[in-house]
């Protein structure tokens, strides 16, 4: 049965589900190993408790805030999704679009199909930009160049990827290694055929990702970019490698992918402006932490002086509540919005930011909050994973 009121992230899953071809979904859903990690993700947001205060006035609740000196709806942004495009016609330049209207940042991966400059045209706005580091150092300048030129003032670096996560669903569909190298080729596979993919997700267009095809010599051809796509993720990559980014980049500079203490201190020290808590999703080293309970630790470590984000298992407003009584500053989604974008396209994107925003508002009220500066341990209902 379609869903004519989907009012969940789960019920986007859903519809996800519905709609996508099975790798695709898969692709999407999956994590690493056993899926321990994905699962807990979210399962410890569920044992978080809050407190239920009353008799507070809380006709004006404000829901806004800045993340990375940049005004925001709630705070919330959407976070890097490899392949995101392929979700929907032209995915993410629907979803920044979607983004935008719903006031809150959007961050392009590096391996996004959409170029930035489609990008920042359908939204209105440049989005925030995730980099992976290639051993082709002047590719990456040239990135850099050109996400500073489109107005890109924050770089997201993802640290957490020195190689890809173990995939069991990823190899099951024919995704051999998993990764992305895995992905284009079944992609290409499914492209030989007319179908869901050539119709839907390109739109008459070729598939590239459209930020790195100007670095490969003939990157607009699917078969040099697998080529090179193989050989440029770069493993050596070390926290000395953060002072030549610095140079490079003059804007803000969030380190996405942290979830050990002496990491983020090691992140701030080596010239972070942010940390993202983040385990990628359960997609990488399966039997970690899940980033909800690793945050204590991690906001004692930074002591409230640097920009804190955590993404990975936030499924609702109420789970926004609880990072921020964590000592989140703000969340980052990554499956959710593509759900919604796989299963409602813009408008699908739209009405689930616009849910969370008004479950986030009614948390805080109920909670007897105003300000989201406001949020804070003594909205937690007992002590959660204490450092
Ligand atoms: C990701 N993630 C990710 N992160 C990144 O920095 N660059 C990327 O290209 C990708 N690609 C990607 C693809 C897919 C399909 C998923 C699900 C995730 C990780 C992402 O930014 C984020 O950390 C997680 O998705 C957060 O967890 P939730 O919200 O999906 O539970």
């Amino acid at each position: 049965m379609p869903l004519a009121y989907p009012a969940t992230a789960a019920d986007w899953r859903r519809l996800a589900q519905q709609r996508l071809p099975r790798f695709l979904f898969d692709y999407i859903d999956g994590g690493a190993g056993d899926e321990a990690t994905l699962a807990t993700n979210v399962q410890d947001f569920c044992s978080v408790r809050l407190r239920q205060r009353v008799m507070v006035d809380v006709q004006q609740v404000d829901t806004r805030t800045r993340l990375a000196g940049q005004d925001c709806a709630m705070p919330l942004a959407l976070a890097p999704v490899g392949l995101a495009g392929m979700m929907a016609r032209r995915g993410e330049a629907r979803a920044a679009r979607a983004a935008a209207a719903a006031g809150l940042p959007f961050t392009l991966s590096t391996v996004g199909i959409c170029p930035l400059d489609e990008v920042t045209a359908a939204a209105g706005a440049p989005p925030w930009f995730q980099l992976y580091m290639l051993r082709d150092r002047s590719a990456v300048q040239a990135i850099l160049h050109k996400a500073w030129a489109a107005g890109t003032r924050t770089l997201v670096f993802t640290v957490d990827l020195p190689t890809t996560g173990v995939r069991h669903r990823d190899t099951r569909n024919g995704m051999a290694h998993g990764g992305t190298r895995a992905a284009l080729l079944r992609i290409s596979q499914v492209l030989a055929r007319p179908g869901w993919v050539r119709r839907v997700a390109l739109g008459g267009k070729p598939l590239t990702f459209g930020n790195l095809a100007d670095q490969v010599p003939g990157g607009h051809d699917l078969n040099a970019f697998k080529a090179w796509v193989d050989a440029q993720f770069d493993a050596s990559v070390t926290w000395r490698d953060i002072a030549w980014l610095r140079q490079q980049w003059q804007g803000r500079l969030l380190i996405k992918g942290v979830l050990d203490a002496e990491d983020a201190r090691a992140a701030v020290d080596s010239g972070a402006d942010g940390v993202v808590v983040s385990n990628h999703g359960g997609r990488q080293l399966d039997g970690v932490a899940s980033t909800i309970r690793a945050l204590p630790a991690i906001a004692q470590a930074l002591g409230g002086q640097t920009e804190l984000l955590l993404d990975g298992g936030v499924r609702s407003g109420v789970d926004v509540f609880k990072a921020l009584a964590l000592g989140a500053h703000g969340v980052l989604i990554g499956r959710p919005w593509v759900w919604a974008l796989a299963g409602g396209g813009e408008s699908g994107v739209r009405s689930l930011l616009q849910g969370w925003q008004r479950e986030l508002a009614v948390a805080m009220m109920l909670a007897g909050v105003t300000r989201v500066q406001d949020i804070g341990a003594q909205h937690l209902d007992g002590p959660f994973f204490q450092p």
